[in-house]
């Protein structure tokens, strides 16, 4: 029982090495069909020679192509970026004159997005080289950018294991269009992140509901959704306003509809650092009866507070709320540290070698005869269970 334990072990190692040197089942044709909408990253492709890319403080010449398999750079530029038309890009130390090889274009490229919550910030197209201990992958970040092709801001090399290298670049091909214009041009209002002036801010843990009191008013106020408990309050109404106000003659008043949230970066002459969201009140007539807005302040200090609520005698009326947040601190959408590390690839059952030790050559073949016939439906199943594995575990 035992014996036939290893021998099954023993099928699956095999079957497993065999698998990992077919070449890799990556995307070719540079497209990304995700959800009914097509990325092409086609017009990336440099047909004319490669991307170079220099870090002069580390005398680093990074060469590469995208979807493309670099082809021969001069020797004057690079001496050792070869063989060409095989790796999607070398690093290059210019001190030592030596190269390592990254990405092999024959395996082609995996996609997902570099914000798993937010579709519009970008793509990560990754093309792995062969599975080897030692395999080197190219990881591109590519952020939405509607004004850029493609610019790349910085390239890294990353010590994970398998080690990748990373580029980091702003292009239109990794903006998501809609296909069709949704009925209402604002963006979901429940949705409570947006990007202003190249800053991330996720404010979607300020989601809640906040009761706040000044001499005058009473207030009940959730951003990016609506009031449901109005506790304390004689006149609001539940699930209708993202704001209420209760005065001291005893008078209710909606401050704003969700439908109509705006998100604004701080004006330029506000030395605070966060962003403003507004809402108004709109009639049947499409008349605005009143308006609202939050400054979200960063402060570091302090899960989210109103700090200040002010009532502006202007037509219509508006209420100006002011709230301190560590979710309003601006986030570099382009520092990857924010993003999740990149996984390293690893399988359960592709361990090599150790468990073929203690097995002669004699016995092994004896094994794989015998195991691999009765084992062949197993097998296919676990093929299965590899591909949809191998689909899971993305090399960065
Ligand atoms: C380039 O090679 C030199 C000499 O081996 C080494 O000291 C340096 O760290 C290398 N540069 C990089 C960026 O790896």
């Amino acid at each position: 029982m035992k014996l036939q334990f290893y021998l099954a072990l023993l099928f699956l190692v095999l079957f497993s090495q065999i698998e990992n040197t077919k070449p890799g089942n990556g995307d070719l044709l540079c497209r990304w069909k995700d959800n009914g909408y097509t990325y092409d990253f086609s017009p990336l492709k440099n047909t004319t020679g490669n991307y170079l890319f220099k870090k002069d403080d580390i005398k680093m010449l990074y060469v590469f192509n995208v979807c493309e398999a670099t082809v021969d750079e001069p020797n004057s530029i690079c001496k050792c970026c070869s063989p060409s038309k095989e790796y999607t890009a070398f690093s290059y130390n210019t001190t030592t004159m030596s190269c390592k090889e990254w990405g092999e274009w024959k395996n082609g490229y995996t996609y997902k997005y570099i914000d798993p919550n937010n579709d519009f910030v970008g793509v990560t197209i990754s093309n792995p080289k062969s599975q080897t201990s030692s395999s080197y992958s190219v990881a591109i970040n590519l952020f939405c950018n509607e004004e850029e092709t493609f610019n790349v801001f910085s390239v890294y090399e990353y010590d994970t294991i398998p080690p990748h290298m990373q580029i980091n670049a702003a292009s239109y091909t990794a903006c998501r269009a809609e296909p069709t214009p949704t009925p209402s041009p604002t963006p979901d209002p429940y949705f409570c992140q947006t990007i202003q002036s190249n800053e991330l801010y996720n404010l979607a843990p300020s989601k809640k509901l906040y009761k706040f009191t000044t001499p005058d008013n009473k207030y009940w106020l959730h951003p990016c959704d609506y009031v449901v408990h109005t506790s304390g309050c004689d006149c609001c109404t539940a699930g209708v306003a993202t704001g209420w106000i209760q005065r001291s003659d005893g008078s209710c008043q909606q401050l704003g509809h969700l439908d109509t949230s705006t998100w604004l970066p701080l004006p330029e002459n506000d030395p605070r650092e966060g962003v403003s969201l507004e809402y108004y009140v709109k009639t049947s007539l499409g008349h605005k009866t009143r308006s609202m807005k939050y400054d979200f302040v960063c402060d570091p200090a302090t899960d989210g507070d109103i700090t200040e609520i002010n009532e502006l005698n202007l037509i219509p009326p508006r209420t100006e709320i002011t709230l301190a947040s560590k979710y309003a601190c601006p986030q570099d959408p382009l520092n990857p540290t924010i993003y999740p590390s990149p996984t390293v690839k690893s399988s359960p059952t592709s361990s090599p070698s150790s468990n073929t030790g203690g097995l002669s050559g004699g016995l092994v073949f004896l094994v794989v005869l015998l195991v691999g016939i009765a084992c062949f439906i197993c097998g296919f199943f676990v093929h299965r269970y590899r591909t949809s594995r191998s689909n899971m575990y993305e090399n960065l």
